[in-house]
C-alpha cells in the first residue's frame, strides 16, 4: 500500500500537477498579501490567518479554491480577489514562500 501512494505521489508530481514553488519568486509576489497575512507570514488582526510555516501543498490548494471560488465560509470571499488574477506558478510561489518562512 505505501509502495502504491508513493508512486501515487511521484507520478501526480512528474505530470506537473504540483508546479516546483521559488520561494525568492514567491517573497517579490507576496508585497499585496503583506498587508493582512504580515511581512513575516504571521497575520495582522486575529480573524486573519497565519501562513508563516504552513504546508505548502495545503497553501496551493486553498489558494487555487479561492481561485475557482469553491472555498466558501467566513471570509473566503475576501480571498477571490486576491487570487483571482494568480496564475498556478504565482500560487506555486508564493506557497513555497510562505512555508519557507518560521
Ligand atoms: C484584505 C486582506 C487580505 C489580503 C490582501 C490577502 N489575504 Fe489571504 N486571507 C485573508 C483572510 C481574511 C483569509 C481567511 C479567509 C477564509 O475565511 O477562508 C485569508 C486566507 C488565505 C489563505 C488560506 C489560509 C488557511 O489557513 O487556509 C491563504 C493561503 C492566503 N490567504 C494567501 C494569500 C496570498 C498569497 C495573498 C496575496 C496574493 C493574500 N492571501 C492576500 C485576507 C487577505
Amino acid at each position: 500500500m505505501k509502495i502504491v501512494m508513493a508512486a501515487a505521489v511521484a507520478a501526480l508530481m512528474s505530470t506537473g500537477v504540483m508546479a516546483a514553488g521559488d520561494p525568492a519568486a514567491g517573497k517579490a509576489k507576496s508585497a499585496t498579501c503583506a498587508g493582512c497575512h504580515g511581512v513575516d507570514g504571521k497575520a495582522m488582526v486575529p480573524t486573519y490567518p497565519n501562513l508563516a510555516g504552513q504546508n505548502a501543498a495545503y497553501l496551493e490548494g486553498a489558494l487555487k479554491a479561492y481561485k475557482t471560488q469553491e472555498r466558501k465560509g467566513y471570509q473566503a470571499a475576501l480571498m477571490y480577489g486576491m487570487s483571482a488574477n494568480l496564475s498556478d506558478q504565482d500560487i506555486a510561489d508564493l506557497a513555497a514562500y510562505y512555508a519557507s518562512l518560521k
